[in-house]
């Protein structure tokens, strides 16, 4: 898939609660994405006057495209993120991608793992598959879960777990994929979501004989495997480049313990 680059228009820039936003642009001639495949994004609009810091855009994942706009669900976390929700309705912000390589097809049964951020990178492999899907979403807290209302609407098995009980189950949504496996024959686990939270997803399927895909959010610079700044440890030698290379692998490549 060829990817674009181009300062598309902000249709929409909305706070979806917590520090949770929901960034809808208007990207012409879009070429569609494969889901898990992600764009960098400005850090902040673009103007008339060069703004050189921060300079360098923000890894986002595709969320999904609906209404004739490219949707990016966001958590202000740092500077970049923080330009960014001020960015308003007519003004632009560069988008370069679709970038990276996206969730392998599988058969049998998806368990759909998103813990934090990494929830905007499963919604559209959820609708690609809705009837195998079983999506599990976990946060903090309810003010912290993203899109809930979204995958609630694709029909999708859906199950929630918050660390403070504010929703759904209490504590940590990988106790949600155990109890899901326990039963699950011929499961395939997709997770994305803080490196902790993925490593336990790929142990506890692997305990279950089940294959796991992880989706990396090693910090990136430049998005297109020129920096090297993305590196992630393989487990039988060497690094890959997430931004190249993934960001989605086979949770055996990864060597976990060398993670940053
Ligand atoms: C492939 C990919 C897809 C992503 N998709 C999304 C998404 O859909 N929605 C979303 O909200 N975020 C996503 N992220 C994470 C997002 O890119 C970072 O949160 C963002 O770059 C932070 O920029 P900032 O300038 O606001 O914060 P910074 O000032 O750069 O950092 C603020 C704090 O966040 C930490 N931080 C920065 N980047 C990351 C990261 N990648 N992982 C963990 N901690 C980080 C820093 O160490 C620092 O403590 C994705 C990352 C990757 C690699
Ligand atoms: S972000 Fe530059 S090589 Fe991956």
């Amino acid at each position: 898939m060829t990817s674009l680059r181009v300062d598309a228009e902000v249709a929409e820039n909305r706070d979806e609660g917590g520090a949770n936003r929901r960034l809808r642009l208007r990207v012409p001639d879009w070429p569609g994405s494969a889901p898990g495949q992600f764009v960098m994004l400005s850090p902040g609009v673009r103007s008339s006057v060069e703004r050189f810091d921060p300079l360098l855009p923000r890894p986002m994942a595709v969320y999904r495209v609906h209404d004739g706009c490219l949707e990016v669900l966001y958590k202000v976390t740092g500077r970049g993120t923080a330009l960014l929700a001020d960015a308003r309705s007519g003004e632009r912000v560069r988008v370069v991608g679709p970038l990276g390589k996206g969730f392998p097809e599988s058969v049998g049964k998806c368990l759909l793992v998103g813990g934090g951020t990494g929830i905007a990178s499963l919604y559209d492999l959820a609708a690609r598959d809705r009837e195998r899907s079983h999506v599990l979403l976990g946060a903090r807290s309810q003010r912290d879960l993203m899109g809930q209302e979204d995958f609630a609407a694709l029909g999708v098995a859906l199950s929630i777990a918050t660390e403070d009980g504010s929703t759904g189950s209490s504590g940590l949504v990988t106790a949600l994929l155990e109890r899901e496996l326990e039963t699950a024959t011929n499961a395939t686990v997709f997770a994305c979501g803080p490196t902790p939270m993925m490593r336990a997803s790929a142990e506890i399927a692997a305990k279950h004989g089940a294959r796991c895909f992880v989706s990396l959010e090693n910090p990136m610079a430049c998005g297109i495997g020129v920096c090297q700044g993305c590196a992630a440890p393989r487990a039988n030698g060497g690094y890959a480049l997430v931004c190249r290379d993934g960001p989605v692998f086979d949770a055996n490549e990864v060597l976990w313990e060398a993670m940053p």
